[in-house]
């Protein structure tokens, strides 16, 4: 079997979430509890999503860059602070039965949106070639094990 690609794996992630995210969207004015659902499934997809990439993908990729402080994964870590900050609002509101959301929406897609780019461009593709085969499928075999 071919190893797959973290670009296409975790590609696939982002427009899943992405999905899931509109979905809410979409259902917020008309079903409450069906976008409650959607969101939960959004917000803890998203939040595993981040700690695969905070603690597989990128502890591996300082590791070969030796460290580098002020590597691309040091900005990304922030930017995954900025997105939980939205995620964890909007998680608040929905408890307190309040969908006025539309603000904290607006942040998140601020956020993320140029982050997924950034990551799908230029980090991913890096890590695919920087890793060799039978590292990444131990990566892959990382992110199973906490499904
Ligand atoms: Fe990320
Ligand atoms: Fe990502």
């Amino acid at each position: 079997m071919q190893t797959q690609s973290i670009n296409q794996h975790y590609t696939e992630d982002h427009q899943h979430l992405d999905d899931l995210f509109h979905e809410f969207q979409n259902l917020k004015s008309t079903d409450r509890r069906s976008a409650e659902k959607v969101f939960s499934e959004f917000k803890a997809g998203l939040e595993r999503h981040i700690v695969w990439e905070e603690e597989i993908l990128f502890p591996a990729f300082e590791t070969k860059l030796g460290h580098l402080q002020e590597g691309p994964t040091a900005v990304m870590r922030l930017e995954h602070r900025e997105i939980r900050k939205y995620l964890d609002s909007i998680a608040r509101k929905l408890a307190d039965e309040n969908f006025e959301t539309d603000e904290e929406e607006m942040g998140l897609e601020t956020v993320l949106c140029p982050h997924n780019h950034k990551e799908e461009g230029i980090l991913y593709p890096m890590m695919d070639q920087m890793f060799s085969e039978p590292e990444r499928t131990a990566m892959f075999s990382e992110m199973n094990k906490s499904k």
